[in-house]
């Protein structure tokens, strides 16, 4: 499984759909996935979150999140089991970077995840959220994307946890073409490091 992360409208889905499609044209069975999953029950009240029609504390708000990978704990399990490469936009790293950018304990917020399948290589598409206002128009945000302060802050986490954690930062600051090379530069040491061949 291969976690695409990093602030909003940084390009993820632009690069999962990209990255899927390589890895299909390689034979491989590749599945997208996207976090939160908004189709849920549990997505359905991120949702109403994140569109300001309920305020929670952090804490819950964290918690949501988690639960939403939880409902699909299972059937990520068998995707994996059956020899499926996932692609995921947005997986557990987020919680990490942005509950500690509001404020949450990292250790706490680490505990939420424990006993999820893990991501194998997790990459951080990196770009200052100033570069990124003019992608999305404002009327198209919610609630964590329309503070541009959690957003920074988010990005300082993904940076710090990225050395921690070995994730794997990518400049995003560039052209489609250009990250999405130096994304599949990327998986391609990643896959060399993991198994001594290449693809
Ligand atoms: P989205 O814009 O990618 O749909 O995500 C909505 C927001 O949710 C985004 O600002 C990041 C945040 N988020 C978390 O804080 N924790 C998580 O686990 C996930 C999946 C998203």
């Amino acid at each position: 499984m291969v976690g695409i992360e990093g602030i909003d409208a940084v390009g993820k889905n632009t690069q999962s759909l990209l990255l899927s499609k390589w890895f299909g044209k390689k034979g491989a069975k590749t599945t997208r996935m996207s976090f939160p999953d908004y189709d849920t029950s549990i997505g359905r009240e991120i949702k109403s979150f994140l569109s300001g029609r309920r305020t929670y504390p952090a804490e819950l708000q964290h918690l949501l999140f988690a639960a939403n990978r939880w409902e699909k704990s299972e059937e990520i399990r068998l995707r994996l089991e059956a020899g499926e490469i996932i692609i995921v936009n947005r997986y557990t790293e987020s919680n990490l970077a942005y509950g500690m950018a509001n404020g949450l304990d990292a250790a706490w917020l680490a505990n939420l995840e424990k006993g999820l399948p893990r991501a194998d290589l997790v990459i951080v598409l990196d770009a200052p959220p100033k570069s990124l206002s003019s992608r999305r128009p404002g009327s198209r945000k919610d609630a964590y994307e329309r503070s541009s302060s959690l957003q920074r802050t988010a990005q300082k986490a993904y940076r710090e946890l990225a050395r921690k954690r070995g994730w794997k930062l990518v400049d995003a600051e560039r052209p489609i073409k250009e990250v999405q090379a130096a994304v599949l530069k990327t998986i391609r040491e990643a896959i060399l490091v993991d198994r001594g061949t290449t693809i």
